[in-house]
């Protein structure tokens, strides 16, 4: 198949990430007989110093007429002020907003080669972990009025939901709960705010038309002291963005490493946004040390749900399990007695693991 796929490399570890899910995009690629075109554009903090802005009409033009967009990540301490109107973050929701991907789909799974990298007691990992985070993805506080009053002495952001905003993204999570352990928890603050009592009150009416699914709820201080206390009862879970974002770290730190975590944004149709959930690493980067694996998976989700290739995601998803239980590791998931390869090593390995039909 032939796929235009537009690079984000962005700033920080952000380029040399991006280059080896470029490398393991193209073995892909050589060994199916597919023809990928892969072109980079700035965004974030690279956007800011060449063009004075963090996503321009170009790059969300370029991102618009592709097939998948994989990012890396945004920002740095170059562009860290949090007073500033133009901040690398901005590119990142303008991008999000801009292809409409609402629904954010972040798995997470313990690899059976890094459970000692889980800080949770291991009698709490008896059971498996295997959570998939639905976070609503263009709404809610981060897309309402941020306000500040003239005098600095207040300040407000609108936390906002519509009905049509709740309903699609809920459909999306009751979906992938039927394809898999049917159980969905949806998590709000409705016993104070109206938007989640909104939110509550569309996700109870559409569970009417997935009765398969059982649906439950959940206040978000509860959720994320769950999440810690017992998080293989959690099978979907759906939650605004800002909840998401927080639950999101939360689980990713269950995982083990925030290097490991891939993520895909979707819309309506096939297109998505991917990309892993970590940050941009400003204290490594530019050193070779950065864990390739969040975008290499990023890569397997985008195959998978934006170009239909089922079978290279899974190859893709096999070679990383591969190199891991090689004993493969970067500095971030490394412990006494592996082998500590540097980002591009990494790299190699999962290549290696890819043409070799792991
Ligand atoms: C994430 C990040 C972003 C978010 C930041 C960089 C704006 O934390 O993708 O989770 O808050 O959505
Ligand atoms: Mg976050």
């Amino acid at each position: 198949m032939k796929a235009r796929i537009a690079l984000l490399p962005g700033d920080g570890i952000g380029p040399e990430i991006c280059a080896q899910a470029v490398r393991v995009l193209e073995t892909a690629a050589a060994l199916g007989g597919h023809v990928f075109h892969l072109d980079s554009y700035p965004i974030g903090g690279a956007s800011i110093d060449a063009h004075g802005e963090p996503l321009t009409k170009g790059t969300l033009g370029a991102c618009q007429q592709a097939d998948a967009v994989l990012l890396a990540a945004v920002g740095g301490p170059k562009w860290d002020d949090v007073d500033a109107a133009i901040r690398p973050e901005r590119g990142l929701l303008a991008l999000r907003k801009g292809l409409g991907v609402y629904a954010n789909l972040r798995p997470c799974t313990i690899h059976p080669a890094l459970t000692g990298a889980c800080p949770l007691r291991p009698d709490l990992l008896t059971t498996p972990i295997d959570i998939l985070m639905v976070r609503e993805l263009t709404g809610d506080v981060y897309f309402g009025a941020h306000e500040q009053a003239a005098d600095g002495e207040s300040a407000s952001d609108q936390m906002i939901y519509t009905a049509p905003e709740v309903r699609r993204v809920a459909q999306v999570a009751f979906r992938l709960a039927q394809g898999r352990g049917k159980r969905l928890c949806s998590v709000d603050k409705a016993n104070v705010l109206a938007a989640s009592r909104l939110w509550r009150r569309v996700v109870t009416d559409l569970a009417q038309e997935f009765p398969d699914v059982a649906l439950t709820h959940m206040y978000v201080d509860n959720a994320a002291m769950q999440l810690v206390l017992r998080p293989s009862q959690f099978d979907v879970v759906v939650t605004g963005n800002l909840f998401g974002d927080i639950l999101s770290d939360e689980s990713a730190a269950i995982a083990g490493s925030l290097g490991m975590m891939p993520s895909a944004s979707l819309g309506d149709g096939k297109q998505g946004l991917y990309e892993p959930i970590h940050g941009s690493a400003p204290d490594i980067a530019g050193q070779n040390l950065a864990n390739p694996l969040g975008t290499i998976l990023s890569v397997a989700l985008l195959l998978r749900h934006s170009l239909g290739l089922a079978d290279e995601a899974a190859a893709v998803e096999r070679a990383v399990s591969h190199a891991l239980d090689a004993g493969f590791r970067t500095g971030d998931i490394y412990s006494a007695g592996y082998r500590r390869v540097t980002c591009t090593g990494m790299g190699d390995a999962v290549i290696e693991a890819l043409k070799g039909g792991a």
